[in-house]
């Protein structure tokens, strides 16, 4: 298959006019796979009322089947068709956070989505994104449409069309390029089917954030403790590994040249990932600045071309550097630690 790929410049006006945007969107209409941009990380986007669209979303990945897709709206209207009923709190949520990085599960409506896309659940994680590239195409393809990150299964996230077409090129029919995302850490995965609303997956909106718009929110437990099984689907996949093993230190700048350097000495290449204000202390064979610590969205912003930078550079280890578990720190660690394989030297 041969993949088109388009480019749109996000601040123009009216994209809803530019001859791209009608394009990717006829093909969506038409059941064809087309990346696009979001604020957050590319989707790979599909028809979510057509099981034959969604069908090639997972094969073109390699996705489990057991593991849901996120469907995206562009308006309010969308949501009515699709859910059982809106929650209070997810009225708040909706109102405080869309369009923007948080995804809210609801009850699925019967009938109106393809069973692939939800794995057959009873439940639908919906999200409206908040960058006007995807909110054009989705306006224009008139369907709500499944997207997972258009990665290969198990690899970083893309945050450039670069990465997607890396990963997806010739197995889909198309990508829109609009440049670098922004948030660089996927949505906030957040159930309120409950009493209380459960954040499954940390991301671009933070705890305290949602906690200030609906009160007490809690947090799955599988995300503090790797033996819980997760309630999210997707949580318990290994994901976003480099080639090469990937360490995170809970130690000084001095430990991590010691590991290093005792890989030096076994004829070993290694890799560090800091930032802007450590990247001056290390002597090591290829140190990625991952944003700066002081501004933990630029670490997160960075995050995923981090991982993917290693691939290319052939070192043999990778250690990390690692970060305070706040606000989108919880996002941070949480990938960074899948990608390590939950491997830390303390
Ligand atoms: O920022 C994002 O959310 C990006 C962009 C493209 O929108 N999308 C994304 O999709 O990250 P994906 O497929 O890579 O991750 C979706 C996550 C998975 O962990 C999946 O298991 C979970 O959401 N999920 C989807 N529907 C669910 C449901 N009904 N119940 C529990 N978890 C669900
Ligand atoms: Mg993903």
């Amino acid at each position: 298959m041969k993949t088109e790929i388009w480019s749109v410049d996000k601040n123009v006006d009216s994209l809803n006019d530019y001859p791209q945007i009608k394009q990717a969107a006829a093909l969506l209409a038409q059941n064809e796979t087309v990346a696009f941009p979001t604020e957050t990380v590319y989707g790979l986007g599909g028809n979510a009322r057509n099981d034959e669209a969604v069908k090639k979303i997972f094969e073109a990945k390699g996705r489990p089947s057991d593991n849901p897709l996120i469907i995206h709206i562009a308006d309010r209207e969308q949501l009515e068709g699709i859910v059982e009923s809106v929650p209070a709190s997810a009225d708040k949520l909706m109102e405080a956070f869309w369009p923007g990085p948080l995804t809210i599960i609801f009850n699925k409506k019967d009938g109106q989505l393809s069973e692939t896309a939800t794995a057959g659940l009873n439940t639908v994680g919906i999200r409206m994104p908040d960058h006007p590239v995807a909110l054009a195409i989705l306006r224009e393809s008139g369907v709500p449409v499944a997207a997972p990150s258009a990665n290969r299964s198990g690899r970083p996230s893309p945050t450039t069309a670069g990465h997607v077409k890396e990963d997806l090129n010739g197995r889909i029919a198309g990508i829109v390029d609009g440049g670098p995302t922004g948030v660089g850490v996927e949505s906030t995965v957040l159930d309120c089917t409950g009493e209380i609303p459960v954040i499954l997956r940390p991301g671009g909106v933070t705890k305290e954030q949602l906690e200030r718009v609906v009160g007490e929110v809690a947090a799955d437990p599988a995300l503090a403790d790797e033996k819980e099984a997760p309630r999210s689907p997707g949580m318990k996949y290994r994901h976003y590994a480099p080639d090469a093993p990937l360490y995170i230190v809970e130690g000084t700048r001095e430990r991590i040249q010691e590991l290093v350097n005792e890989q030096h000495t076994e004829g070993l290449k290694a890799g560090v990932l800091t930032t802007a204000e450590n990247e001056k202390f290390y002597d090591s064979d290829f140190t990625f600045i991952c944003g700066k610590r002081a501004n933990l969205e630029t670490v997160a912003a960075s995050l995923y071309e981090a991982l993917r930078s290693f691939n290319s550079s052939g070192v043999d280890v990778i250690f990390s550097e690692s970060f305070p578990a706040e606000g989108v720190g919880e996002a941070i660690m949480n990938r960074l630690l899948k990608a390590a394989g939950h491997r830390i030297i303390k």
